[in-house]
């Protein structure tokens, strides 16, 4: 009798030991997820990589670059972070690029 409750116990603890592991695991796993997640949602798929380049010159006295990925104007900020910020909880906005004033 005493040799089923050892068992008893032991398979108890196995259980709470997996069920441990198995919790861990799929929080570890869902902060993976998040970290794979893509940016680019839609702009240039079919290029294997999104790259804008503009001369200092041909800025004029202030640009504003979305760094979202949701801009309808991308590279260009439309103010379409706002949108994306209110529906992810997400904290971005654009990069300014300004002249300084003499
Ligand atoms: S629209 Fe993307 S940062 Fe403003």
């Amino acid at each position: 009798m005493q040799g089923k409750v050892e068992w008893i116990g032991a398979v108890s603890l196995a259980a709470g030991a997996a069920a441990v592991g198995y919790l861990a695991y799929k929080t570890l796993l869902s902060k993976d997820k998040s970290c794979k997640a893509m940016v680019n949602l839609h702009i240039q798929k079919d290029n294997p990589k999104v790259v804008h380049a503009f001369d200092m010159e041909d800025l004029g006295d202030k640009a504003v670059y979305c760094r979202c990925w949701r801009s309808k104007k991308f590279p260009l900020c439309d103010g379409a972070h706002t949108k994306h910020n209110e529906e992810t909880g997400d904290n971005v906005g654009p990069l300014i690029i300004k002249r300084k004033e003499a």
